[in-house]
């Protein structure tokens, strides 16, 4: 029985400089007969949400599949902590590869479209969310009865039991918009978070990148002119080893159920602190007031990673696909 997903997302391929790596997970995605797609949300993170609306249409063209895509609205889930993420709906400087689509009335309608979708098929839509939370916690706070329609979120986002990515505090999905995370945390719906910890041990190595621009297909042209920038502006994040596969890994592990090892925590984000808005903040019950009060888990935490298992699945689903491409 394949599982049905709704694949929320911030991708940036097809932005130049954006960060590429969603549109690998939706490429895995779209290349896993486990899964049955019943639908993209683009959200505002990586780039503005109509670039990630563009670029996740550019994409579905190229893999000629018609799967039902909607955008999100262009500004955080809280309006006041929009006052300071509304550089990132902006960022006009960014040179748009994909051709620039306008969502309208019937397509920017991401977390409507979550819902009907959910309802219709209650029990049995997971979301794979590898952006920002925003269209999830607008979809909260709209249908109200949404959370018993849907049996698991599994979301690439934060950062356990190491420092985050885009502030030490931090990690960016959930520092992008903090209020939408948290209102995710707190909705009871079952969560799977694979965080910071088992990503950063995924890497897409320069060679293998490299490589699949060496295929002269137009699509891995298009990947490669895509991906360069990113490797030259962010050799922090890419170096020698190569480029975090973080939703890529999130994507795997609804294919691949053992492919992660979990812990139960009870799970908050900080949205007030100046310096560590976006911080998940994991009670494990270990810690002396955790003993304490013993939470009770709202999420499972993926803390362990068969690294043999994914890199086999993403070579297979995802870089050696797009090698094995022929004119
Ligand atoms: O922190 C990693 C996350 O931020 C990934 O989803 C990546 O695409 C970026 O959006
Ligand atoms: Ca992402």
């Amino acid at each position: 029985m394949k599982k049905k997903i709704i694949i929320d997302t911030d991708p940036a391929m097809g932005t130049k400089g954006g960060d590429p790596e969603d549109c690998f997970a939706i490429m895995m995605a779209l290349n896993s007969p486990e899964l049955d797609i019943l639908g993209i949300t683009t959200v505002q993170g990586n780039v503005p949400v109509e670039r990630g609306y563009s670029n996740a249409a550019y994409l579905l063209n190229q893999f000629k599949r018609n799967i039902p895509l909607r955008s999100g609205p262009g500004h955080t889930f809280d309006k006041k902590r929009n006052e300071e993420r509304i550089w990132l709906s902006k960022r006009e400087e960014m040179e748009q590869l994909t051709p620039l689509l306008k969502p309208d009335a019937s397509t920017e309608n991401a977390s409507t479209f979550i819902y009907e979708t959910c309802k219709k098929n209650s029990g049995q839509v997971e979301l794979v969310t590898i952006g920002p939370l925003t269209n999830i916690a607008i979809a909260l706070n709209k249908y109200p009865d949404i959370s018993k329609h849907i049996p698991k979120i599994t979301m690439m986002a934060g950062a356990a039991k190491i420092p985050g990515n885009i502030t030490p505090a931090a990690e960016f999905n959930v520092w992008a918009d903090p209020e939408a995370a948290d209102a995710v945390f707190t909705s009871g719906i079952p969560i799977v978070m694979v965080p910071l910890d088992v990503c950063h041990q995924t890497r897409m190595s320069r060679e293998e990148l490299i490589s699949i621009g060496e295929n002269p297909h137009p699509f891995c042209q298009f990947v490669k002119q895509a991906v360069d920038p990113w490797i030259n502006i962010r050799s922090d994040l890419i170096s020698d080893e190569g480029l975090h596969l973080y939703d890529s890994l999130a994507m795997a592990s609804v294919i691949s159920s053992d492919l992660l090892t979990y812990q139960s925590a009870y799970v908050r984000t900080e949205t007030k602190g100046k310096y560590t808005s976006g911080e998940t903040v994991c009670e494990f019950n270990q810690s002396i007031l955790g003993k304490i009060s013993n939470k009770k888990p709202n999420a499972e935490i993926a803390l362990g990673i068969d690294i043999k298992k994914f890199n086999k699945l993403f070579k297979e689903r995802v870089s050696g696909y797009l090698k094995s491409l022929k004119i």
